[in-house]
């Protein structure tokens, strides 16, 4: 049977949600206010969380809450309209008007706050504003210590004006228009040249943007950098396995790996053109799964034995030495068991 929360309203696997309100927030950038169709109150969230947004087509795309944690008569989501992109923001950009219902899940979160930061600073590259939105609301009535970065190409690609305005003139926020060229925009390597003790820095963005923070930060203690990407394609290479760029090894070969399904002793082989999950699917065992491409974490199974390829953009390294995203990742050693 379903599983419901507390309330018995919603079931772990989502729900329905009505388009109570859309707000044109930029150029391309459309915010959409989610409501209980009854006036209900949502499940909680914490900031930098984000739902899936369930298509009729069977996909699912992830989008970031942008408002307050504390409030929970609604969910906050801002999409850009990629015209390059999977197509998801498109349909939504079209089909998606006041008073429809639609399927999502509950929030989940890969990229939270650190509690017991001294400082928080924030970098924002276009819609990677969102996630960060969230966490802007959380710090500030929390009457915590953060300044946020918000890179955009002009004052029409700027979302959340009316709200970050007061911030901006409290020296809290700062607005960078880079008229479409970065390298006339905010200089990333000189902000986070110096890495003050207690700093955290979060940062989202488009690709050359989240490239340009990985380079900038990497004297910084792991620890203390945290991220978030919207899609592999965002990815810088050195965020990729070497196996994954290299192709190299036995699997390049077409031999494949193993895996052992720990509870039953089942042994299954993977091949090259087969993801784990599929093979485990195939036999039965059915994992979860939501992006599909290791940027979300839906899917992670802990693992008992073997060496990981790790193929995720989502996992600390230390959550890597437990678990893998049978997604996406792949094996190093010739076998791998997995906690299931
Ligand atoms: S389903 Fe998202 S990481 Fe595997």
């Amino acid at each position: 049977m379903e599983q419901l929360d507390t309330k018995g309203r919603y079931p772990e696997s989502g729900m329905i949600l009505r388009v109570r309100q859309i707000t044109y927030q930029a150029e391309k950038i459309n915010s959409y206010e989610l409501t209980d169709p009854e006036g209900g109150e949502l499940p909680p969230f914490t900031a930098g969380a984000h739902i899936d947004f369930h298509f009729r087509d069977g996909s699912v795309r992830q989008y970031s809450l942008c408002n307050d944690p504390a409030e929970r008569h609604r969910y906050l989501i801002s999409i850009l309209r990629e015209t390059q992109g999977r197509g998801g923001s498109q349909a939504l950009h079209e089909r998606l008007h006041v008073q429809r219902l639609v399927s999502i899940g509950r929030p989940r979160n890969n990229f939270p706050l650190v509690a017991n930061a001294r400082r928080t600073l924030l970098l924002a590259g276009g819609i990677g504003i969102t996630p960060l939105m969230s966490m802007v609301h959380e710090l500030q009535r929390s009457g915590r210590d953060f300044l946020l970065h918000y890179c955009t190409r002009s004052p029409a690609h700027t979302a959340f004006g009316d709200r970050l305005g007061p911030l901006v003139a409290e020296g809290r926020a700062v607005v960078h228009h880079d008229g479409g060229i970065p390298a006339n925009g905010l200089d990333i390597a000189r902000l986070l040249e110096r890495c003050e003790e207690g700093t955290h820095l979060y940062y989202c963005g488009p690709a050359g943007f989240m490239a340009a923070c990985r380079r900038a930060s990497e004297h910084w203690p792991e620890d203390a950098v945290h991220w978030e990407y919207f899609t592999r394609d965002a990815a810088p290479k050195s965020a990729l396995s070497g196996a994954e760029l290299a192709q190299a090894g036995d699997h390049a070969l077409g031999l494949g790996f193993q895996v052992k399904v720990a509870s039953t002793g089942a042994v299954h082989t993977v091949p090259d053109d087969k993801t784990i999950v599929e093979v485990l699917a195939e036999h039965g065992v059915e994992v979860e799964t939501s992006c599909e491409s290791g940027l979300c974490a839906t899917c992670k199974v802990r693992y008992i034995e073997g060496e990981v390829d790790h193929r995720d953009l989502v996992m600390s390294r230390d959550e890597q030495s437990e678990y893998l995203t049978v997604c996406i990742s792949r094996a190093k050693s010739p076998m791998l068991v997995l906690d299931l």
